[in-house]
């Protein structure tokens, strides 16, 4: 049986050296965003965010004529991009990080919570100084440690003194909503309104182009590959013996919870296949959040995921059906959305069809 690629442990500056759009947001823009013309908002969002670069790049010129001192910073600093599954949050995201170009940080909410868990939150805001823009992919409030932790670190790092930071970040949930249903966030509204009043708010309507529900998903028996066609296809995929790894879900489970999740990125930029074979229905919420975090990460290093199930269970229903009205809902339900996603991509590439 193969093994995950193994991360050694890493200092502070490689860990933050990582934090980059992911292969699958590398060559994203602002010109390579179309807005749908049934939804302004779209346009509306990226012709903000382009203006917000553009500011980023003047504050940074005035910073270094050290004028910016007395000057008052025009317009907000921080900008959350609220919107439902796949209308192009993220590409805008990335596009924002691109267009800024230096001193920037690109990571998801996730990994800032484990970094500032994992080294404390005063390395974490050192380790920040020189960082002019920082991207938060997908803000959201698990517990009350991470709603304390984000209303800090925010207010931190946005009054810093010395060179300005902006933060833009995505979000399927509004500020005010955060963390509701996961936690008693009504008890917690004052460090929810804090982190709230630190953005304005940028929403994005718009269709998921994955376009993939529950119903849709339950059906996908068909989209499983049996344990031999799996293995099939592990021995034709092209991707060299280091780089394509075949494990039972079991042990994918184990070893993922044997990793620090702020490691797993490392992990899936190191593959370029993944094949997990007997997967079954996962009723542990907290073996399935860390395999929704890994898969999170899998579907942004665009790795090739084949996958087989026990007894031909449904992708849609590889997670406990209790999770499905449980505070976490939305994760689980964009995490199976990605790997629906990431099977037929796999499979399209594997039939000879480009990503
Ligand atoms: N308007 C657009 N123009 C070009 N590409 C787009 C557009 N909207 C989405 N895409 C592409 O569709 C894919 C999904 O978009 P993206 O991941 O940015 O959506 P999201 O809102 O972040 O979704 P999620 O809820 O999964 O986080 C990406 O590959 C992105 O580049
Ligand atoms: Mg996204």
């Amino acid at each position: 049986m193969d093994h995950l690629p193994s991360v050694a442990a890493t200092s502070i500056d490689e860990v933050m050296r990582g934090f980059v759009p992911t292969r699958r947001f590398a060559h994203v823009s602002f010109d390579s965003y179309q807005p749908d013309h049934r939804y302004p908002s779209q346009r509306v969002a990226r012709d903000r965010l382009r203006e917000f670069a553009a500011r980023i790049g003047q504050a940074r010129r005035a910073h270094l004529l050290k004028r910016l001192v007395r000057t008052p910073t025009h317009g907000s600093r921080a900008i959350y991009l609220d919107g439902g599954y796949g209308v192009g949050k993220t590409h805008l995201l990335a596009a924002t990080y691109h267009a800024v170009g230096e001193q920037c940080l690109y990571l998801s909410f996730a990994e800032l919570a484990y970094t500032i868990s994992r080294l404390g939150l005063e390395p974490t805001l050192a380790a920040l100084e020189d960082t002019r823009l920082v991207c938060i992919d997908e803000f959201e409030l698990d517990d009350v440690a991470q709603t304390r932790m984000a209303a800090m670190f925010l207010r931190r790092l946005l009054q810093r003194r010395g060179e300005p930071c902006s933060v833009v970040t995505t979000s399927n949930t509004l500020p005010s909503d955060l963390g509701r249903g996961r936690f008693a966030a009504e008890a917690f509204q004052r460090e929810i309104g804090d982190i709230a009043a630190n953005f304005d708010v940028a929403s994005i309507d718009g269709q998921d182009y994955r376009h993939r529900h529950w119903d849709e998903l339950a059906l996908g028996a068909a989209e499983m590959e049996s344990a031999s066609a799996l293995r099939c296809a592990y021995d034709e995929d092209p991707a060299p013996e280091r780089k394509r790894v075949l494990l039972d879900a079991d042990c994918l489970a184990r070893e993922l919870a044997r990793v620090h999740p702020v490691h797993y990125a490392q992990i899936a930029s190191r593959l370029e296949a993944l094949f997990v074979e007997h997967l079954g229905r996962i009723d542990n919420q907290a073996a399935a959040l860390r395999l929704v975090h890994f898969v999170d990460k899998l579907y942004d290093q665009a790795v090739r995921l084949t996958l087989s199930t026990r007894e031909k269970l449904p992708l849609g229903e590889i997670f406990s059906l209790a999770y499905r009205h449980g505070g976490y809902e939305k994760k689980y339900r964009r995490c199976l959305s990605r790997l629906h996603e990431l099977i037929v991509e796999t499979r399209a590439l594997r039939n000879g069809v480009g990503r």
